[in-house]
């Protein structure tokens, strides 16, 4: 299988439903933000705070690069789109698939986080306004499902069907 690579914002679900398409579909997956973590023995938000955000980019490019290019899911962190080059690795190496969901339903999950460093501090107002800025990087995914109105499971099933359509096509 070509991997997969989960894209879209904080808080739509790309790490839980991640895992859950990976079991169904028996492969491994791999969270960039967790490989940042144990990359470097510190939480995201001590990375932020001490190194930045350049350098926390820089981290996940690094890693995005090193993993097994197939037979993976891949949960990737809301950022990793920004950089064009990532976008680009993204969709040579695999499927690209763009988690979207409405953003007045996303905060609403993210209201309240602790761990995010682009939400602390932050208005609603600007956390929508970095959501708009972000979906043209997003729109590029080879794939963008809309989970808005989606239960975990049937959106599971969504991205497994997705995937298992994108693999028909490649044979
Ligand atoms: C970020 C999203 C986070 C994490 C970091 C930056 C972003 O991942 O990579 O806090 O820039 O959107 P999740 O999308 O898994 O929350």
């Amino acid at each position: 299988m070509q991997n997969v690579y989960l894209t879209g914002f904080m808080g739509v679900g790309k790490t839980t439903i991640g895992q859950a398409v990976a079991q169904k579909l028996d492969v491994s997956v791999i969270d960039t933000d967790f490989m940042v973590e144990s990359s470097t023995n510190m939480l995201i938000k001590d990375i932020f705070e001490k190194y930045g955000e350049n350098y926390f980019r820089d981290l996940e490019t690094k890693i995005l690069t090193v993993l097994p290019s197939k037979d993976v899911i891949v949960t990737t962190g809301g950022g990793i789109v920004t950089r064009q080059e990532n976008m680009e690795w993204m969709k040579e190496n695999g499927c690209v698939i763009f988690l979207y969901a409405d953003p007045e339903v996303i905060w609403n999950r993210l209201e309240n986080d602790t761990t995010r460093p682009l939400i602390q501090q932050r208005k609603k107002e600007e956390v929508l306004g970095l959501f708009g800025n972000r979906l043209l990087f997003y729109k590029q995914a080879h794939i963008t499902l809309d989970t808005t109105d989606l239960s975990l499971d049937e959106a599971v099933e969504a991205v497994h069907k997705a995937i298992k359509t994108w693999n028909n096509r490649q044979h």
